[in-house]
C-alpha cells in the first residue's frame, strides 16, 4: 500500500510538473531544477532510506553479480546524465542499480556552443551535441571520494576536445590513472559523435593501442590492476566492425562492451528534418531514445552471438519500459542502462521498471534475473 501510494504520488506530481513547467524550459535547466529538488532530500539519511525502500525491492530477484560487483538491480543510469559524479546518491535513491558518471576528460572543459540538448517529443527522443562538458578528472575524483559506499559507480572517460586523435591514448591513460581508484568499473568512450575524431578510435587499428595503453596504466598500480575495463561503442558501426570490436575485446581480455551510444543517423526519426532543425539546430549531434531501440538491440544480439559470455554486455539505447529491459536481458545483456527513457518517464520510472521486472522474474519461476541472461535470443533470420 505504502509503495503504491509513493509511486502514484510521484506520477501525480511529475506528469503535471513535466507538462506545465519542465517541458517549457530548456532541457538542461529542467535537469538542474530536478536535481536541485532531489539532492537535498536524498542527502538526508531518513528520506534516502525511505526512498530506496520504495523504489528498489530488496531481494534476490533483481540482484546481479557481474564485473566482480553486486548490482541491486540490472537497470542503471547511462553516461552523460551525471557528468561530474554529483548526483549518485539521488539517482541511487530513485531505484537505479548503478550509475555511470562522465564522460570525464583529464582537463575541465566547456560544452559546445549552446543550445546543446533538444527534445523531439513526437519521437520520444533527444538530440544532443554536448561535447563532454565536465569539471575534469581531479574535480570528479574529489566528488567520487564522497560517494555513498553502497552505490555502484562506473566512470566513463574520454579525451579533451583539443587533444589530437594521435595523442588520445595519453588522455585516456591520465583519466584512468586519476579516477580508477574510486571507480567500480571504467569505460573507454570512443563513440560519442560530438567530439571531432573520437569515433576514429573505434577502428580496431586505433582501439588496440588505446586499450593497451590504459591497461598498462591500470596494471602499474596494485590498487587498480584488477579494475574492470569496458569499451562503449556506437550504433553506427557496420556489423563487421561490431564483430571486430567483440573479437578485440575478447583478445585483450576486456571485461565487457557497452552498446550503444547515440546515432548520427536522422532517418530513424519520424519527425521531419525541418521540424527537427526548428526544435534544435540545423545539423550535427546524436539522437537517443526510442529511434535507437532497434539498432541497439541488433548490436547487442550481434555481440552476444560473437562473444557469448566471454564479455559482460551492457545494453543501452531506446530502453523505455520493463519490456525493453526484459528483451535486452534475454538477448544477452547482463546489465541495461537508460538516459532518454528516464527523462521522459520521470522520477518514478526506475521504480516502475524494478517492480515490473521483479514480478516477471517471479512469474518465470527463476531465482534471479541473472538466470535469464541470454536465454531468449531471436533466430538470426528475425534480426535486423
Ligand atoms: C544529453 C545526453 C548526453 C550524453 N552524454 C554522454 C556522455 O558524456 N558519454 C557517453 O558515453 N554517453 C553519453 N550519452 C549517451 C547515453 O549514455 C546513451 O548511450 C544514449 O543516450 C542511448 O541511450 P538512451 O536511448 O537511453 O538515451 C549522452 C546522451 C544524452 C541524451
Amino acid at each position: 500500500m505504502r509503495t503504491l501510494s509513493a509511486s502514484s504520488l510521484a506520477a501525480v506530481i511529475y506528469e503535471p510538473l513535466f507538462n506545465s513547467v519542465l517541458r517549457r524550459i530548456p532541457p538542461e535547466q529542467a535537469h538542474e531544477l530536478a536535481f536541485k529538488l532531489l539532492d537535498p532530500l536524498a542527502a538526508r539519511p531518513r528520506p534516502n532510506r525511505w526512498l530506496r525502500g520504495v523504489t528498489l525491492p530488496d531481494d534476490e530477484l533483481l540482484r546481479v553479480s557481474a564485473l566482480g560487483l553486486t548490482f541491486p538491480s540490472p537497470l542503471g543510469v547511462a553516461a552523460g546524465l551525471d557528468k561530474n559524479a554529483e548526483h549518485v546518491r539521488s539517482l541511487s535513491a530513485l531505484g537505479f542499480g548503478f550509475v555511470e558518471v562522465g564522460t570525464v576528460t583529464p582537463r575541465p572543459q566547456e560544452s559546445n556552443p549552446r543550445p546543446i540538448i533538444a527534445r523531439i517529443p513526437e519521437d520520444r527522443a533527444l538530440l544532443n551535441r554536448m561535447g563532454f562538458p565536465n569539471d575534469g578528472s581531479a574535480a570528479v575524483l574529489a566528488n567520487l571520494a564522497k560517494r555513498p559506499a553502497d552505490a555502484v559507480v562506473g566512470v566513463n572517460i574520454g579525451k579533451n576536445r583539443d587533444t589530437a586523435v594521435v595523442d588520445a591514448a595519453a588522455d585516456y591513460a591520465t583519466a584512468a590513472r586519476t579516477l580508477a581508484p574510486h571507480a567500480d568499473y571504467l569505460v573507454l568512450n570512443v563513440s560519442s559523435p560530438n567530439t571531432p575524431g573520437l569515433r576514429d578510435l573505434e577502428a580496431v587499428a586505433n582501439l588496440k593501442p588505446l586499450i593497451r595503453a590504459v591497461q598498462a596504466e591500470l596494471a602499474a598500480c596494485a590498487e587498480t590492476a584488477d579494475k574492470p575495463l569496458l569499451v562503449k561503442i556506437s550504433p553506427d558501426m557496420s556489423d563487421e566492425d561490431v564483430d571486430a570490436a567483440a573479437d578485440l575485446a575478447v583478445d585483450l581480455h576486456l571485461s565487457g562492451i557497452i552498446a550503444t551510444n547515440t546515432t548520427v543517423r536522422r532517418d530513424v526519426l519520424q519527425t521531419p528534418p525541418e521540424r527537427v532543425a526548428a526544435l534544435a539546430w540545423p545539423e550535427g549531434g546524436g539522437v537517443s531514445g526510442a529511434p535507437l531501440k532497434q539498432r541497439s538491440l541488433a548490436v547487442l544480439e550481434r555481440l552476444h552471438a560473437r562473444a557469448g559470455d566471454r564479455l559482460t554486455l551492457i545494453s543501452v539505447g531506446g530502453v523505455q519500459s520493463a519490456d525493453d529491459v526484459w528483451q535486452r536481458i534475454l538477448a544477452g545483456a547482463t546489465l541495461v542502462q537508460a538516459y532518454t527513457g528516464f527523462i521522459y518517464g520521470g522520477p518514478a520510472w526506475p521504480r516502475q521498471i524494478n517492480f515490473e521486472l521483479a514480478r516477471r522474474v517471479w512469474e518465470a519461476g527463476a531465482g534471479s534475473i541473472q538466470e535469464l541472461v541470454g536465454t531468449g535470443g531471436r533466430p538470426a533470420a528475425d534480426r535486423l
